[in-house]
């Protein structure tokens, strides 16, 4: 689904990924770890465009990243980050209605779709709430139904339990892992929480010194 090859990122005169490889199969439930500085969410945002690689390649689906749309990738990428990233003034619905806005797409599907997943999530009696009445988790489970609704085929979530209590941060790795399976989708998760990683099934994959190597299975 996705092959980084040979890629330098440097911001100014630091190289933050030296030469790296990685990859990602279809279907894939990957977890992306690494010291705080690493290079994580460079990485996820090379995978998403956010900026450019310096040197080397990444392709999606065969094709040079560079080559897709952008708006392309956005439909077939979603994301989650650790902040949640919701707007204050928008209720719920409105919050997870703009993403199925931003590529086009007719209200009534959108209604449909968001009220499923909400539905999954466990929030449907909080579609009309606004963010700031919702708890850390609450807040995370309609990031992640925002990130779905467009049905992406790859997932991509920076540090999504990075500011909740440990009881939360793993409901969420849990409902991540359960929507990997039902939604069928190719997952990404950077978490630094040795203790989630091992709770799960998952490919594990290290930043260290400008690298990215794959873990061994045990
Ligand atoms: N826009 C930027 N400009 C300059 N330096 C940056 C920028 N973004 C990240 N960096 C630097 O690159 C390194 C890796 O950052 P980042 O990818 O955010 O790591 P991680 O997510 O693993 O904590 C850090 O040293 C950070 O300071
Ligand atoms: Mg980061």
């Amino acid at each position: 689904m996705i092959q980084v090859s040979q890629v330098t990122k440097r911001y100014g005169g630091e190289t933050v990924l030296h030469n790296v490889d990685f990859h990602l199969e279809t279907g894939d439930f990957a977890m992306l770890q690494g010291r705080s500085g690493s290079g994580k969410s460079s990485l996820l945002k090379l995978l998403y465009r956010e900026i450019d690689a310096d040197e080397g390649t990444i392709r999606f689906r065969q094709i040079p990243i560079g080559q897709t749309l952008k708006h392309v990738l956005r439909r077939e990428i979603g994301i989650v980050f650790q902040s949640f990233q919701l707007i204050e003034q928008k209720t719920v619905f409105e919050n997870i209605a703009l993403a199925g806005k931003a590529v086009g797409r007719p209200m009534a599907e959108i209604e449909t779709e968001a009220m499923r997943l909400l539905d999954r999530v466990g929030l449907r009696n909080k579609k009309d709430a606004f963010p700031g009445t919702l708890s850390g988790g609450q807040q995370q489970r309609a990031a992640i139904v925002r990130a779905l609704l467009n049905k992406p085929s790859l997932l991509l979530a920076d540090e999504p339990t990075g500011n909740l209590d440990k009881e939360t941060a793993a409901d969420i790795l849990q409902l991540l892992k359960e929507l990997h399976e039902e939604e069928e989708m190719t997952m990404l998760i950077v978490t630094h929480d040795d203790l989630l990683l091992t709770q799960q099934q998952a490919k594990i994959w290290t930043v260290e010194d400008g690298k990215v190597h794959e873990q061994a299975i045990t």
